[in-house]
Formats: structure tokens, sequence, C-alpha cells
């Protein structure tokens, strides 16, 4: 069994990473502790990658049980709505929405894990916007606007809606209550460049520079891993990914022509 009994730094170079990054490993077992203490740095790193590996198959495996979770709770609230009263369609409501949180955690800690090759094809803007947008838990009261054109992007289209749910997400979180996201792109010889902006309060200054950095977040229940799922993405696109305030818009660039990292 897994328990946590103490917090770890490693340090970790991931190939697609250019800088070293600290990562926390946290839940090893006693044994797993005392036997990486005596190890060499090299099997260290061995162990961290066994235990990205475990990590990987526990994540990948909770998706299955997670997708059943989400479609009942959803087809119960449709399936009930004059049946049930009003508190019990609120705590479905709820088990939907947290179940929802827990399936984009997951894949988040896949796409840091694990990298399979990109699956490059031809995709409207429009169609995979709309597809995210259906798909995500928005309040009523969050307009969200889509870009007047409709670009073609070259894409792995499982990898960029992860990215546009994980910005719109952050987006609707960051709003919280009454407010607009207004997705824009063009078209340039090269790129294809979107923007998405929100009508939110901003990053504070001193945290710009460092939210596409994996685990850091100012949420009390965020991995702070979706900003960095989003920049490994993209840059394997071969694009680039920025931000700033006033408003806070997430610009994105990618080629129009096919390559990638
Ligand atoms: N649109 C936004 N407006 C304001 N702050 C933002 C916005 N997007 C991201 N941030 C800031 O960047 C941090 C990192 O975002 P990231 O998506 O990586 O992690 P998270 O949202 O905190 O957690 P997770 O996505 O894993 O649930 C956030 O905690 C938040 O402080
Ligand atoms: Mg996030």
């Amino acid at each position: 069994m897994y328990k946590i009994v103490q917090r770890t730094e490693f340090w970790l170079t991931r190939s697609n990473i250019t800088k070293k990054q600290k990562i926390q490993v946290i839940g090893a077992s006693d044994s797993v502790m005392s036997d990486s203490r005596q190890k060499e740095p090299e099997q260290g790193h061995d162990r961290l990658v066994h235990i990205g590996e475990l990590t990987s198959r526990i994540t990948h495996d909770m998706r299955n049980p997670l997708t059943v979770i989400i479609n009942y709770s959803t087809m119960i609230q449709k399936n009930s709505k004059n049946k049930l009263d009003k508190k019990s369609l609120e705590q479905l409501a709820l088990i939907e929405n947290e179940a929802r949180k827990m399936y984009r955690q997951i894949e988040d800690v896949l796409n840091y894990v694990k990298l399979p090759p990109l699956k490059l094809q031809n995709h409207s803007l429009h169609d995979i916007l709309k597809k995210v947008i259906e798909n995500i838990q928005t309040a009523d009261d969050v307009e969200i606007q889509i870009p007047k054109t409709n670009p073609q992007i070259i894409c792995d289209i499982d990898k960029l809606e992860i990215v546009f749910v994980n910005l719109i997400t952050n987006a609707v979180e960051a709003i919280s209550g009454e407010g607009s996201i207004t997705i824009n792109a063009k078209t340039t010889p090269d790129d294809v460049i979107i923007e998405i902006e929100d009508s939110g309060p901003g990053i504070a200054e001193e945290d710009l520079a460092k939210v596409f950095e994996p685990l850091f977040t100012t949420k009390q229940s965020g991995t702070g891993l979706g900003l960095s799922s989003c920049k490994n993405i993209i840059e394997r696109h071969r694009g680039t990914i920025s931000v700033k305030n006033n408003p806070t818009t997430f610009t994105i660039k990618l080629p129009r022509r096919e390559s990638t990292v």
C-alpha cells in the first residue's frame, strides 16, 4: 500500500524540457525511500522514471471508471429532471463537476509524464472549439465568443483540445461569476495565431513569468500542471504560447506547415 512518508525533491531532466525542473514526489513507500537514499544518483533517476510509469499507469486506468461516473451522472440528470427533487439534482451535478475536474487533472498528469507521437491532421478551429466548449462546464453567466475567422490548423486534435480545455477552464475559474471569454484568430503567411482573452482580474505581475512552470498554482485544489501541459503540447507542434495582462490574454502561435518536435 502507498502512503505519504516523506516529501522528497528530485532533479529531473526531460528531453522536451530545456531547463532542469524541480519535481516533488509524494506517496512513495518506506522501502522506496530508504532504497533511493542509499543508491547512486543514476539509480535514483531510474526510480523516478519508474514512479513516472506507475503514475501514468494508475492515472490511465482511472479514466475509464471516471468516464462511467461522468456519463451516468449526466444521463440521470437529463432523464430524471421531473422525477428527482432539486437537492438530488444539485448533488448529481456536483458529482459530475467533480468527476470532470478529476478527469482533466488526470489528462494533465498523463500528458506531462507520457509523450506518444503526435497524430497530425488538418482541422478547422471552429470544429475544435465547438467540441471543447460543449464539454466544458461553464456557468450560464460566462459568455464565450468564438472567432469570426475559421483557419485550418495542422495539429493533433486530442492534444489541442487539452490546450483549449485548460485555457478556457482557467479563464472561467478566474472570472468566477459574470464575464466573457473572447477567442480571436488570424493567419500570417507562416502561422495561425489564436488569442484567448478573458474579463477576469488578471495575473499578479510577479506570477506572470511563473504560470507555465509545472506545479505552479495559486488555487487551493489546483495541480499547477494545466499550463505546463499546454506549453509542452504547443512546443511539440513547434509553436509558442505566451501570456499578458490587461486584459488577460493567452496567445498561441502554430506553424501552418506540418512539423513537430
Ligand atoms: N486566465 C487566467 N486568469 C488569471 N490567472 C490565471 C489564468 N490562467 C492561469 N492563471 C494562473 O496560473 C496558475 C497556473 O495555472 P495552471 O492551469 O497551470 O494550474 P491551475 O489552474 O492552478 O491548476 P490545474 O489546472 O492543474 O487545475 C493558476 O493557478 C492561476 O494563478
Ligand atoms: Mg488550470
